[in-house]
């Protein structure tokens, strides 16, 4: 039996009986218990902390109701402990909500987002959301801080491996799917949980790939690159979003008027509640934008901020009340902002249940077919960038001896990446154990570490990874390592070597200077391949590497991202030919750090003939460009058709074209449609994603793609103008397997 509320008025206390409350609307219930609440509990439910260790002075303070939210708590005992306290201690009863980063996974790992990016399957986005939605609900979390939408076009940006890339497009359709996997219909859905997208707005660039450093970002640039995944976010639907840390031209984005009232609220009309990211409002101060933290603290309500993300206290509980006082901030704003977060928790069911069941959470947490899901996301993320003369597959038979060589071949929480924490790691599948499972007795596979990966500068989330460094080999053991992989490759009949980054080498605040393998592996994988035995190189990594010898030298070079726990299974069947790679880059990958910035949608501008040689000492196009990956098979692309030379605004063409498999084996093909206008208003990039398909073709088939370019892809955001524009002009089209497609037509739209 729940304690009595004090009663206000008749709704105020029927409000808190389930059964009533439920014949209400969201927004009567929200009403009512606006009505019973203090200024200080209106404060509390703004309030978001953080929960390391023991509950402690967090219980202290949800019991008095100066929490609305935690986040870092993943212990469903816990969980339900901290809810008992919320709804059976705290004057008015409102159940707690429980954030955590659920990246790419919860217990189940899924590959990295770069990598389902790189799958150009939004399907396998939306699956893989929604299995870690069902785990991570499981034990109690109702709230994913994910997915990052930030647009990236830096590698050395080290949060590159969080989002889809560098393309609005994609990363529009990468940003829809993923509302479907964590939230699925509608806000409440069971076996769901709430998103949130981040980091609005611009934080992917960074000055210099900087973590944190603060971005410059002209409005044409922001309203046409990196908003439009924010915006179609907005549109599928995403319950709450997070304001970002950085300055945004020189103001902060979490104290940035224009960018969460003027677009976010106004423009876009975007219903959820907006939350900092950690100590984003305190740091206002840190920016020199808020005189102290109770400013802060009005300056980040009054742009458009709801819950504060902080960790030991907000700085909304510290000046709001006065600010109110003051007349800094009204009594509506804060109830504007308490509305909000109270209907997402009456929309999520966290009045009527507000409790999970710990014995059903470790089914749902061991489901086999989580596992299969992850396999198949690991499959279809991989990318082929190079296989001279066939050698991937491997021949079946051809190989009784195999070399598996480097630091990251059997390495459980590398294969797994970074923002997991939950994973069950001992169950996570290396490339060696995938590789041995899958060979079998059949095959002598031999390991060598070969090279250790610099470590020089832990990131501070190694301490809730448990990450435990190797101590660094001398200089004499690392000789002798790299002597006995090189022996080992001698005596076999092939080398798979397993390079890339290290764990904690991506992800936030772990940006790099420098793109080239680190410690002493181009080193090994130089020695390796000058034993003249067949290589194939697998990266395991969150972004584009230095890789530029190994694409002179190495035959074979399997991009598989961070795959996660099944990763190594994956790996292993596209070794062996028992799945095929059909992913794409969703980043053009740079030959070298100096071309950074370097992306496929820049603008022709003077003497383009020469576009490719800009720099005096390398070309200035990229190793691999946007869109590329190779498969087993060979796909023509041919008989591009448009239903019409010309329409006018309003109007669509329809683009079809065929695809036909000339290989022998059954594989997929990602259809592309890019565009590029001609004249208009300002310069437009030189060729822009409009479309994709993910499509199955057997050998010997032709299949038939079909795209629709209208408004939607034909307008942007015209700085002359100041406004959307759909302009009169000549459009170029390219349909073809990457964004280097040749077949191409023309079609006018014309007023
Ligand atoms: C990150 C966010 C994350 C938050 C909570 C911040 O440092 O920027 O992406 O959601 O921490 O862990």
């Amino acid at each position: 039996m729940l304690p009595r509320p004090p009663l206000c008025c008749t709704l105020c206390f029927l409000i808190t009986l389930p059964s009533f409350a439920q014949s209400l609307s969201v927004d009567e219930r929200v009403t009512g218990l606006l009505k019973q609440m203090t200024l200080e509990e209106k404060i509390g439910q703004l309030s978001q902390l953080f929960m390391f260790g023991p509950p402690g002075p967090v219980e202290e303070a949800v019991t008095q109701g100066r929490v609305g939210s935690l986040l870092f708590v993943t212990d469903p005992k816990v969980i339900n402990h901290l809810q008992h306290v919320a709804v059976e201690k705290t004057r008015l009863h409102i159940p707690l909500i429980f954030g955590f980063d659920v990246i790419h996974g919860f217990r189940t790992i899924f590959p990295v987002p770069i990598a389902m990016a790189a799958s150009w399957d939004p399907d396998v986005a939306t699956r893989a959301q929604s299995v870690a939605a069902s785990e991570a609900g499981s034990v109690g979390i109702n709230w994913a801080f994910a997915p990052m939408l930030d647009i990236a076009r830096d590698p050395r940006w080290g949060r590159i491996v969080e989002g889809a890339g560098e393309d609005p497009y994609l990363g529009s359709a990468m940003a829809a799917a993923q509302v479907r996997g964590f939230q699925g219909n509608s806000i409440g859905a069971p076996g769901h949980i709430l998103s949130c997208m981040k980091h609005f707005a611009g934080y992917g660039a960074a000055e210099g790939g900087r973590d944190y450093d603060a971005s410059y970002i002209s409005e044409t640039q922001l309203r046409n690159v990196y908003l439009p995944p924010f915006h179609a976010a907005v549109e599928a639907g995403f319950g709450s979003a997070m304001s970002a840390y950085m300055d945004l031209n020189d103001v902060p984005a979490t104290g940035n008027r224009w960018l969460l009232r003027d677009v976010l609220r106004e423009e876009w009309n975007f219903k959820g509640f907006v939350v900092s990211d950690a100590d984003a409002v305190k740091s206002l101060k840190v920016h020199g934008y808020a005189k102290n933290l109770a400013d802060a603290a009005v300056l980040a309500l009054n742009a458009g901020v709801d819950m504060e993300m902080a960790i030991g206290k907000t700085a909304f509980s510290e000046g709001v009340a006065d600010a109110v006082k003051a007349g800094q901030v009204t009594l509506d704003q804060i109830e504007a902002a308490d509305r909000r977060i109270l209907e997402a928790k009456i929309r999520l069911g966290l009045f009527e249940h507000p409790y999970v069941d710990e014995a059903r959470s470790q089914q749902i947490l061991n489901a086999a077919e989580h596992r299969t899901e992850a396999l198949g996301a690991a499959e279809r993320s991989a990318v082929l960038l190079r296989n001279e003369g066939g050698l991937l597959p491997l021949q079946k038979g051809a190989y009784k001896k195999v070399a598996v060589i480097g630091p990251l071949a059997d390495s459980q929480l590398d294969t797994i990446g970074p923002w997991a924490f939950q994973q069950d790691l001992p169950e996570t599948i290396t490339v060696l154990a995938g590789l041995r499972r899958k060979f079998g007795t059949g095959v002598e596979l031999n390991y060598a570490q070969g090279a250790q990966i610099s470590r020089k500068f832990p990131s501070f989330f190694d301490d809730i990874t448990h990450f435990k460094p190797q101590p660094a080999w001398t200089p004499e053991t690392a000789r002798e390592e790299m002597e006995k992989a090189v022996a080992l490759a001698k005596k076999s009949d092939l080398a798979i070597l397993v390079l890339g980054e290290a764990q904690n080498m991506a992800g936030e605040a772990a940006s790099r200077e420098s793109l080239d393998l680190s410690g002493q592996q181009q080193q090994l994988l130089e020695a390796v391949v000058a034993t003249g035995k067949p290589v194939v190189l697998i990266l395991i990594n969150g972004r584009p590497l230095n890789i530029i010898w190994a694409s002179q030298h190495v035959p074979a070079i399997l991009e598989a991202w961070y795959p996660g726990t099944q990763g190594g299974n994956a790996v292993a069947n596209l070794v062996a030919g028992d799945a095929v790679p059909g992913g794409k880059l969703p980043i053009s990958w740079p030959r070298n750090v100096g071309q950074i910035p370097i992306n496929y949608a820049h603008n022709t501008t003077q003497a383009p003939e020469n576009q490719g040689k800009r720099y005096w000492d390398e070309e200035s196009t990229p190793l691999y460009p946007f869109g590329f990956g190779l498969s087993y098979s060979k796909f023509v692309f041919s008989n591009l058709k448009l239903n019409a030379a010309e329409i006018h605004p309003d109007q669509s063409v329809e683009v079809t074209a065929d695809v036909e498999n000339t290989g022998s084996v059954p594989a997929d093909e990602v259809a592309q449609v890019y565009i590029h206008q001609q004249y208009g208003s300002t310069s437009r990039p030189v060729r822009e994603l409009k479309g994709f398909q993910r499509i199955n073709v057997q050998p010997n088939e032709k299949k038939t793609v079909r795209f629709s370019l209208g408004k939607r892809e034909l307008t942007y955001w015209s700085t002359a103008k100041r406004e959307w524009v759909e302009e009169p002009s000549t459009f170029d089209v390219w349909l073809g397997g990457d964004s280097q497609a040749a077949l191409d037509s023309t079609f006018r739209v014309v007023p």
